[in-house]
């Protein structure tokens, strides 16, 4: 797995995947103007073909700000948060994957050197114990201000590549199918993922788990 992974979100890199030559120096200086108009409460828009991320392994020091960014999300309270010291924490501690099997969580770099600057995207995989290549999808955020645009399909589609490059067969997704996630499973529809099980009052009575899962190889014949 590389170091550092440049992804320009554009209509053609959601189409075909993922990946550009674009050199750093014009993806930073993209991303330091994307920030300074989001920070002005820009209104939702439809997806820009302008909106660009670098992403990187986390590392030592991004924890506070991954812990703001899934509460603007709205995946977790801030007092559910500490737990994600202990799951995320080892992976800073060891920069980079723990080889090609290691869980792995990508955030986007603000890439400015001038100071903090809240992170806008994060996303974990890791693989599922007792399966043949079988990895899971277990969370993706993008900061309220830049949904809509793309870049949530764009991480999908990097995960997909880092996997598919380290041997995975099979990319799993767990959702809820209250309400309250009809946009979740709307947008993992729309990733292409397959619905492939709903089990009735599994995450606690009347809040069912929905399966998603998508092909990174074919089917051994
Ligand atoms: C889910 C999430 C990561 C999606 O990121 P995003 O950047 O907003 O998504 P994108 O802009 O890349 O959308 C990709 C596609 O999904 C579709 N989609 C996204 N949300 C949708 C919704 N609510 N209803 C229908 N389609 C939706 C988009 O329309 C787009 O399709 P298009 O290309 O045809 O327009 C983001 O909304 C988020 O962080 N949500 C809160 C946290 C969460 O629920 N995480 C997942 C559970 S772990």
């Amino acid at each position: 797995m590389p170091g550092t992974t440049l992804v320009t979100i554009t209509d053609h890199v959601i189409d075909s995947g993922f990946s550009t030559a674009t050199p750093v120096s014009d993806l930073r200086a993209a991303r330091g103007f994307w920030r300074a108009v989001a920070g002005t409460a820009l209104p939702h828009q439809p997806r820009g073909p302008t909106l660009t991320a670098v992403l990187r392994p986390l590392r030592d020091g991004d924890l506070p700000a991954v812990r703001d960014l899934v509460v603007a999300a709205g995946m977790f309270t801030a007092e559910e948060t500490p737990f994600l010291d202990d799951v995320l924490g080892p992976l800073t501690r060891t920069p980079g994957p723990k080889g090609v099997d290691g869980p792995t969580c990508l955030v986007d770099d603000p890439g400015d050197p001038s100071g903090p600057v809240p992170l806008t995207a994060v996303v974990y995989y890791r693989p599922e114990e007792a399966t043949d290549r079988v990895w899971d999808l277990t969370m993706i955020a993008v900061h309220p201000t830049e949904q809509g645009r793309g870049s949530g399909l764009a991480l999908v589609r990097q995960v997909e590549a880092d996997l598919s490059g380290r041997g995975a067969r099979l990319l799993a997704v767990r959702t809820s199918g209250t309400g309250q996630y009809a946009s979740t499973r709307a947008f993992y529809d729309r990733c292409g993922y397959d619905r492939v099980a709903h089990v009735p009052d599994w995450w606690t009575e009347g809040d069912d788990l929905v399966l998603f899962t998508r092909r990174l190889a074919p089917r051994d014949e």
